[in-house]
């Protein structure tokens, strides 16, 4: 089997460029004693991937320069010399960026199609689901009543913490960028909505907004920048906040200064949690169970950008970083 793959030509800081991803065609071994071939069908493209592309390594190792890159997808068995795989099951793997594969199994999981379609395993059902509840749940301790500030509203990680959060008995304020995310977020349940685009002062827009709502009681923060210096301003004392991700500064060529109103930590007696989803599995059996609740009970629902072919990949990736997804951002090969 013949499989093109997405490499990266260099490392690089500032803005991403067609010119940093080159696809190459491969032909694929047989699988070996313990490995599987998979064709792939759906790709995810992630703002961490970013991280990965500037050469250093950071909780995760870079990207190598020259190799088909990494992340999530699910796909077929074509091929299995190992045990409990055979020819047609759908996997979900960390080989993504290309076509098809030949590899080990270790580390690979069954997904079942008849309960969700293949492509929610990389969205709500996924990381990018447990992203959210994480975040809720376990670093904010959302609790029913509290008014949650879900940044990135319409994104992936944003679309699936507001229903969430609703399903949790909280109230949600989110922002977005643009009248159709914002309408897709209030579509989903917030009850406030900012477009940060339309808007001269963030805050100031954020405090109006959260005021019958009786306030901001805790922040989910996935775009940093003037985002995370609303959000200082705008939070209630005791607020928590959630810091999942800052794509906002991803593209940065060097670091720039922080928010200039810090002291509202202290005078806030704020909570700031960082935290990276895999370190959480703790908690996967309760998502699992929470989610398939929620989703029975109809208070969740998906929807997904998707780009087609092997080839839009950069396009897919690039695209995260100029808002060009609503919902999950994914690839259909
Ligand atoms: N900690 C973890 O374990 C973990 C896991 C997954 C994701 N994350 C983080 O979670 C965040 C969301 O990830 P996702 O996968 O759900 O992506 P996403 O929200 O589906 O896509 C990115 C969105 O970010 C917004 N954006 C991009 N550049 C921006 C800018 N300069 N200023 C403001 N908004 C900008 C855009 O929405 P608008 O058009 O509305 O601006 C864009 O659609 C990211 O920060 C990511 O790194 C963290």
């Amino acid at each position: 089997m013949k499989s093109r793959e997405i490499r990266l030509t260099q490392h690089f800081t500032g803005p991403v460029k067609p010119e940093y991803f080159e696809m190459t065609e491969v032909d694929l071994p047989d699988p070996q004693a313990g490995q599987i071939q998979v064709k792939n069908a759906w790709l995810s493209v992630d703002p961490y991937m970013r991280g990965r592309m500037i050469g250093i390594k950071t909780y995760v190792d870079p990207f190598q320069v020259g190799q088909p890159m990494e992340g999530g997808a699910v796909g077929q068995v074509v091929k299995s010399n190992a045990e409990g795989f055979s020819e047609g099951d759908w996997v979900m793997s960390m080989n993504g960026w290309r076509e098809g594969w030949t590899a080990s199994a270790e580390g690979v999981t069954k997904i079942d199609t008849n309960l969700l379609p293949a492509e929610a395993y990389l969205g709500i059902a996924g990381l990018t689901g447990m992203t959210a509840y994480v975040g809720i749940k376990k670093m904010i301790g959302l609790k029913e009543g509290e008014t949650l500030w879900m940044s990135a509203g319409a994104g992936a990680v944003g679309s699936a913490g507001i229903q969430f959060a609703k399903a949790m008995g909280a109230k949600v304020l989110a922002t977005a960028g643009g009248d159709e995310k914002t309408a897709f977020c209030k579509e989903l349940g917030a009850d406030a909505v900012v477009d940060y685009k339309a808007v001269d002062d963030l805050s100031a827009a954020v405090r109006e907004a959260a005021k019958p709502l009786g306030g901001i009681d805790a922040y989910f923060e996935n775009v940093g920048g003037d985002h995370l210096q609303a959000a200082l301003d705008a939070i209630k004392a005791h607020g928590r906040m959630a810091v999942c991700g800052m794509i906002a500064r991803y593209n940065d060529n060097e670091p720039l200064p922080g928010p200039t109103n810090l002291t509202q930590i202290v005078a806030k007696k704020l909570t700031l949690q960082g935290f990276i989803v895999s370190d959480h599995f703790d908690v996967y059996s309760d998502f699992v169970s929470d989610l398939s609740n929620w989703m029975m009970a109809g208070k969740v629902k998906t929807r997904d950008t998707v780009f087609e072919g092997i080839d839009k990949t950069p396009d897919a990736f690039m695209g995260l970083f100029t808002g060009a997804n609503i919902g999950k951002m994914l690839v259909k090969l």
